[in-house]
């Protein structure tokens, strides 16, 4: 398994209830790495490239109107197999199907307020870094323990 980057934000509703701290510490625990971070007052037009993929959906609208409201932080973190890690400790997008240990499953109550959004591909992951980072916001480093997570 190769390493990989994979774009991680928390939403509106995570930044208002506090919880960026807590899904950091969640990632920063697993022994993932942190290469960008930036806050992000979302925009529409940059709402729709984002979800494009669900332009037509009866809660499209909706999700636009929430990722919009207000400021949001925005992250890429790096790691073996950094998407589906990260897919796996998000957890199920309802947050009452999501299992417990997941972030959703232990933070959030609801779909449209579900904390936290992470690609669902190294494809999607790709796009999403590209949308919201430019390349001099990226950092390359190494972290003092990195041998001790890996072979
Ligand atoms: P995300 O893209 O935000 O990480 O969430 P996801 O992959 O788990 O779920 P996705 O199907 O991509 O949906 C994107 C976001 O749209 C809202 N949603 N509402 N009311 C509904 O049925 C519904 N379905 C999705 C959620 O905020 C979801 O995270
Ligand atoms: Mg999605």
């Amino acid at each position: 398994m190769s390493r990989e980057q994979t774009f991680l934000m928390v939403k509106p509703d995570g930044l208002q209830r506090g919880l960026v701290g807590e899904v950091i510490r969640r990632m920063e625990n697993k022994g993932m790495k942190l290469v960008a971070m930036k806050m992000i007052h979302i925009d529409k037009d940059l709402a729709a490239h984002h979800y494009g993929e669900h332009k037509g959906k009866p809660f499209y609208d909706g999700l636009i109107k929430y990722i919009t409201s207000a400021p949001a932080v925005a992250m890429i973190w790096e790691g073996d197999d950094a998407v589906a890690m990260t897919r796996t400790m998000i957890g199920a997008t309802d947050p009452r199907k999501a299992e417990s240990g997941t972030i959703r499953g232990d933070l959030a109550m609801f779909t449209g307020k579900n904390i936290v959004h992470g690609s669902d591909s190294p494809e999607s992951a790709k796009r999403e870094i590209d949308l919201f980072f430019d390349d001099s916001e990226i950092y390359t480093y190494s972290l003092a323990h990195e041998n001790w997570l890996y072979d």
